[in-house]
């Protein structure tokens, strides 16, 4: 049986097709497993060495790895509530409805990308803590601290811009109360002067589109949620990872 399966994982391994992918052989010799890091995207990622505190999971617990892989299930399970969400007050309350009562699975589809999006701000505030406790915030990693502290915003804005898409009553008070703030920003805010050239230009107007929460806010919070910062923040993600690569791997314990 073993012996069956070692043939044919030869056969595989020297197929032309695999060979097309994985340019160099398997990876049973010290050279070839540096060359499969070095040739393959998702592993390139990684540095070809390891040292090896950085692989204990008690000293980074995965959390910033757990809360990239709770943006890919946000993701995926986002771009399948797309096919049944449309962001016009008319549809929005009613599409919601149909998710929990009437698609298949769309409940189970719904809560998933709730209770990811509830993880996945859980997790990156313990990644942060990770990384102050670690003092992992010092040079050379003070740029990817700053990356970090934009990613977390953004993670909190994900967070924010989607609680209206559901329009009901939670949600439409929840973002007055949180557009309403934004009123007491300094200077783009209500008090400022611009607001005083008109009542259309202060950082709150912006958010909603309007005076009021209305179908502009909503089809806003859309294109914030679905788009503009998911985009935001795949880039950051992208630097924030080569980051860590460049700065030598992860920080050694204290
Ligand atoms: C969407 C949010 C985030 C994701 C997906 C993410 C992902 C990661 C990953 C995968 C690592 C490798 C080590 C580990 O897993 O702990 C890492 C390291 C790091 N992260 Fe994040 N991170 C995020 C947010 C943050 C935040 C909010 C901060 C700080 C304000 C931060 C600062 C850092 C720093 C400084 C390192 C290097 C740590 C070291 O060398 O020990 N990250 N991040």
């Amino acid at each position: 049986m073993i012996k069956g399966l070692k043939r044919f994982t030869e056969w595989i391994v020297h197929t032309q097709i695999w060979k097309s992918i994985f340019r160099q052989g398997w990876p049973d010799t010290e050279r070839n497993r540096v060359l499969t890091t070095l040739n393959t995207l998702i592993f390139h990622l990684h540095p070809i060495k390891v040292k090896s505190h950085a692989l204990k999971v008690n000293y980074v617990f995965c959390l910033g790895g757990v809360s990239f892989f709770l943006f890919i299930v946000e993701t995926i399970t986002g771009i399948l509530l797309m096919f049944y969400y449309r962001p016009t007050i008319e549809y929005a309350y009613q599409d919601m409805k149909d998710l929990e009562f009437a698609v298949t699975f769309g409940l189970f589809l719904r809560n998933m990308h709730r209770w990811a999006a509830h993880g996945m701000v859980l997790t990156v505030i313990f990644h942060m803590c990770r990384v102050f406790y670690t003092g992992s915030y010092k040079p050379p990693r003070e740029y990817n601290w700053c990356i970090g502290v934009i990613l977390l915003v953004l993670t909190l804005l994900l967070s924010f811009t989607g609680y209206l898409l559901p329009w009901d009553q939670l949600a439409f008070w929840a973002v007055t109360v949180g557009t309403n703030m934004a009123k007491a920003t300094p200077i783009m805010g209500a008090e400022g002067p611009f607001h005083l050239l008109s009542e259309m230009s202060d950082i709150c107007f912006y958010l909603r589109g309007s005076v009021d929460i209305s179908e502009n806010t909503l089809l806003r919070f859309y294109v914030l949620h679905c788009i503009a910062l998911p985009l935001a923040a795949v880039v950051l993600m992208g630097i924030h990872f080569w980051r860590v690569r460049k700065d030598g791997g992860i920080s050694g314990p204290l």
